[in-house]
Protein backbone atom coordinates (compact mmCIF):
# COMPACT_ATOMS: atom_id res chain seq x y z
CA UNK A 1 0.00 0.00 0.00
CA UNK A 2 0.80 3.59 -0.90
CA UNK A 3 1.92 5.85 1.56
CA UNK A 4 0.78 9.52 2.04
CA UNK A 5 4.21 10.78 0.20
CA UNK A 6 4.10 8.27 -2.47
CA UNK A 7 0.45 9.41 -3.36
CA UNK A 8 1.76 12.95 -2.92
CA UNK A 9 4.36 12.48 -5.36
CA UNK A 10 1.50 10.88 -8.04
CA UNK A 11 -0.27 13.77 -7.69
CA UNK A 12 2.20 16.26 -7.68
CA UNK A 13 3.48 14.24 -10.86
CA UNK A 14 0.26 15.11 -12.58
CA UNK A 15 0.67 18.91 -12.17
CA UNK A 16 4.34 19.03 -13.42
CA UNK A 17 2.84 17.08 -16.32
CA UNK A 18 0.33 20.25 -16.47
CA UNK A 19 2.67 22.70 -16.49
CA UNK A 20 2.04 24.06 -13.16
CA UNK A 21 5.16 26.48 -12.23
CA UNK A 22 3.43 26.24 -8.39
CA UNK A 23 2.55 23.38 -6.46
CA UNK A 24 1.16 23.88 -2.70
CA UNK A 25 1.25 20.93 -0.52
CA UNK A 26 -1.28 21.40 2.49
CA UNK A 27 -1.54 18.24 5.50
CA UNK A 28 -3.79 19.53 8.64
CA UNK A 29 -4.18 17.09 11.19
CA UNK A 30 -7.42 17.72 13.57
CA UNK A 31 -7.70 15.79 16.60
CA UNK A 32 -10.77 16.96 17.10
CA UNK A 33 -12.64 15.68 14.02
CA UNK A 34 -10.13 12.56 13.68
CA UNK A 35 -9.35 13.81 9.97
CA UNK A 36 -6.37 14.00 8.26
CA UNK A 37 -7.22 16.38 5.24
CA UNK A 38 -4.54 16.82 1.61
CA UNK A 39 -4.47 19.30 -0.24
CA UNK A 40 -2.55 19.71 -3.62
CA UNK A 41 -3.05 22.73 -5.52
CA UNK A 42 -1.41 23.67 -9.08
CA UNK A 43 -1.79 26.40 -11.33
CA UNK A 44 -1.71 24.24 -14.44
CA UNK A 45 -3.24 24.35 -17.45
CA UNK A 46 -6.60 22.47 -15.60
CA UNK A 47 -8.95 19.71 -16.62
CA UNK A 48 -11.93 20.21 -19.21
CA UNK A 49 -15.44 19.97 -17.25
CA UNK A 50 -16.48 16.38 -19.14
CA UNK A 51 -12.81 14.71 -18.31
CA UNK A 52 -13.35 16.56 -14.71
CA UNK A 53 -16.35 14.13 -14.08
CA UNK A 54 -14.52 10.79 -14.46
CA UNK A 55 -11.29 11.81 -13.71
CA UNK A 56 -11.30 9.96 -10.56
CA UNK A 57 -12.00 6.77 -11.93
CA UNK A 58 -9.33 4.11 -13.33
CA UNK A 59 -10.62 4.27 -16.88
CA UNK A 60 -9.54 8.62 -16.96
CA UNK A 61 -6.93 9.23 -18.71
CA UNK A 62 -4.89 11.60 -21.62
CA UNK A 63 -1.89 8.71 -20.85
CA UNK A 64 -0.83 7.22 -24.41
CA UNK A 65 1.43 4.30 -23.31
CA UNK A 66 -1.76 2.67 -21.23
CA UNK A 67 -5.40 3.01 -21.15
CA UNK A 68 -5.89 3.43 -17.21
CA UNK A 69 -4.47 5.96 -15.01
CA UNK A 70 -3.84 4.94 -11.37
CA UNK A 71 -2.83 8.02 -9.48
CA UNK A 72 -6.21 9.56 -8.49
CA UNK A 73 -8.20 6.25 -8.30
CA UNK A 74 -5.66 4.91 -5.91
CA UNK A 75 -5.41 8.03 -3.86
CA UNK A 76 -9.23 7.98 -3.95
CA UNK A 77 -9.36 4.27 -2.84
CA UNK A 78 -7.21 4.42 0.23
CA UNK A 79 -8.89 7.78 1.20
CA UNK A 80 -12.40 6.14 1.30
CA UNK A 81 -10.67 3.12 2.83
CA UNK A 82 -10.01 5.07 5.91
CA UNK A 83 -13.79 6.29 6.21
CA UNK A 84 -12.74 9.49 3.99
CA UNK A 85 -12.74 10.64 0.25
CA UNK A 86 -11.58 12.54 -2.35
CA UNK A 87 -12.72 15.69 -4.82
CA UNK A 88 -11.02 17.02 -7.45
CA UNK A 89 -12.02 20.71 -8.31
CA UNK A 90 -10.66 22.69 -11.65
CA UNK A 91 -10.17 25.29 -14.00
CA UNK A 92 -9.25 24.78 -17.52
CA UNK A 93 -6.04 27.38 -17.83
CA UNK A 94 -5.88 28.47 -14.27
CA UNK A 95 -5.29 24.88 -12.03
CA UNK A 96 -6.52 22.00 -10.72
CA UNK A 97 -6.98 21.43 -6.76
CA UNK A 98 -6.99 17.85 -5.22
CA UNK A 99 -8.65 17.16 -1.68
CA UNK A 100 -8.09 14.06 -0.01
CA UNK A 101 -9.72 13.36 3.15
CA UNK A 102 -8.69 10.24 5.83
CA UNK A 103 -9.79 9.12 9.00
CA UNK A 104 -6.54 10.16 11.12
CA UNK A 105 -6.59 7.88 13.64
CA UNK A 106 -8.31 4.95 11.50
CA UNK A 107 -6.35 1.68 11.16
CA UNK A 108 -6.00 2.03 7.32
CA UNK A 109 -4.69 5.41 7.41
CA UNK A 110 -1.54 5.19 5.20
CA UNK A 111 1.12 6.69 7.16
CA UNK A 112 2.67 9.99 6.09
CA UNK A 113 5.98 8.26 4.61
CA UNK A 114 8.96 9.96 3.62
CA UNK A 115 7.57 12.87 3.31
CA UNK A 116 10.93 15.14 3.39
CA UNK A 117 13.12 13.68 1.08
CA UNK A 118 10.08 13.33 -1.75
CA UNK A 119 9.51 17.09 -0.93
CA UNK A 120 13.36 17.85 -1.45
CA UNK A 121 14.03 15.67 -3.99
CA UNK A 122 11.16 17.67 -5.96
CA UNK A 123 12.35 20.70 -5.48
CA UNK A 124 15.99 19.78 -6.21
CA UNK A 125 15.01 17.79 -9.65
CA UNK A 126 12.36 20.35 -10.55
CA UNK A 127 14.29 23.63 -9.82
CA UNK A 128 11.66 25.92 -12.47
CA UNK A 129 8.64 24.44 -10.01
CA UNK A 130 8.08 26.34 -6.93
CA UNK A 131 6.80 24.02 -3.89
CA UNK A 132 4.97 25.15 -1.00
CA UNK A 133 4.62 22.02 1.74
CA UNK A 134 2.62 23.14 4.37
CA UNK A 135 1.91 21.01 7.82
CA UNK A 136 -0.19 21.90 10.59
CA UNK A 137 -1.18 20.17 13.32
CA UNK A 138 -3.44 21.51 17.01
CA UNK A 139 0.35 22.25 18.30
CA UNK A 140 1.78 24.48 15.05
CA UNK A 141 2.26 25.17 11.81
CA UNK A 142 5.67 23.91 9.44
CA UNK A 143 5.97 25.58 5.86
CA UNK A 144 8.85 24.69 3.63
CA UNK A 145 8.38 27.15 0.88
CA UNK A 146 11.15 26.45 -1.88
CA UNK A 147 10.98 30.16 -2.85
CA UNK A 148 12.08 30.77 0.82
CA UNK A 149 14.94 27.63 0.81
CA UNK A 150 16.48 29.20 -2.77
CA UNK A 151 16.96 32.48 -1.25
CA UNK A 152 18.55 31.39 1.71
CA UNK A 153 20.86 28.63 -0.57
CA UNK A 154 22.08 31.81 -2.25
CA UNK A 155 22.61 30.01 -5.52
CA UNK A 156 24.12 26.81 -3.63
CA UNK A 157 22.81 23.58 -5.39
CA UNK A 158 19.56 21.62 -3.50
CA UNK A 159 20.66 18.30 -5.57
CA UNK A 160 24.40 18.64 -3.74
CA UNK A 161 24.00 15.28 -1.46
CA UNK A 162 25.35 16.59 1.75
CA UNK A 163 22.30 19.98 1.22
CA UNK A 164 19.90 17.06 0.33
CA UNK A 165 20.42 15.64 3.66
CA UNK A 166 21.10 18.83 5.56
CA UNK A 167 17.21 19.86 4.47
CA UNK A 168 15.79 16.60 4.87
CA UNK A 169 16.60 16.58 8.15
CA UNK A 170 15.17 20.23 8.38
CA UNK A 171 12.00 19.09 7.95
CA UNK A 172 12.08 16.29 9.61
CA UNK A 173 12.78 17.88 13.03
CA UNK A 174 10.41 20.71 12.23
CA UNK A 175 7.53 18.40 11.93
CA UNK A 176 9.01 16.48 15.06
CA UNK A 177 8.88 19.64 16.70
CA UNK A 178 4.91 20.07 15.63
CA UNK A 179 4.44 16.64 16.63
CA UNK A 180 2.96 15.51 13.41
CA UNK A 181 1.18 12.37 13.15
CA UNK A 182 3.67 9.94 11.13
N1 LIG B 1 -3.29 18.39 -11.76
C1 LIG B 1 -3.76 18.06 -12.97
N2 LIG B 1 -3.80 18.97 -13.98
C2 LIG B 1 -4.27 18.65 -15.22
N3 LIG B 1 -4.73 17.41 -15.54
C3 LIG B 1 -4.71 16.46 -14.58
C4 LIG B 1 -4.24 16.73 -13.25
N4 LIG B 1 -4.36 15.59 -12.53
C5 LIG B 1 -4.88 14.68 -13.35
N5 LIG B 1 -5.10 15.17 -14.59
C6 LIG B 1 -5.68 14.45 -15.75
O1 LIG B 1 -6.36 13.33 -15.22
C7 LIG B 1 -5.85 12.12 -15.78
C8 LIG B 1 -5.88 11.04 -14.73
O2 LIG B 1 -4.87 11.26 -13.73
P1 LIG B 1 -4.26 10.01 -12.93
O3 LIG B 1 -3.14 10.48 -12.10
O4 LIG B 1 -5.37 9.30 -12.25
O5 LIG B 1 -3.73 9.05 -14.07
P2 LIG B 1 -2.53 9.32 -15.10
O6 LIG B 1 -1.68 10.46 -14.62
O7 LIG B 1 -3.16 9.45 -16.46
O8 LIG B 1 -1.73 7.97 -15.03
P3 LIG B 1 -0.74 7.51 -13.82
O9 LIG B 1 -0.98 8.42 -12.67
O10 LIG B 1 -1.14 6.10 -13.53
O11 LIG B 1 0.62 7.64 -14.39
C9 LIG B 1 -4.48 12.48 -16.33
O12 LIG B 1 -4.17 11.67 -17.45
C10 LIG B 1 -4.62 13.95 -16.71
O13 LIG B 1 -5.16 14.07 -18.01
MG1 LIG C 1 -1.01 10.52 -12.61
Amino acid sequence: MKDLALHILDIVHNAISAKATLIEVDIRESEKEDILTLVIKDNGRGIAPKMLETVTDAYTTTRTTRKVGMGLPLLRQNAEQSGGGISVESEVDKGTTVTAKFGLQHIDRPPLGEISGVMVDLAASRTEVEFVYRHTTSVESYCFDTREVKEALDGMPMADAQMRRYLISMIDENLDEIKATR
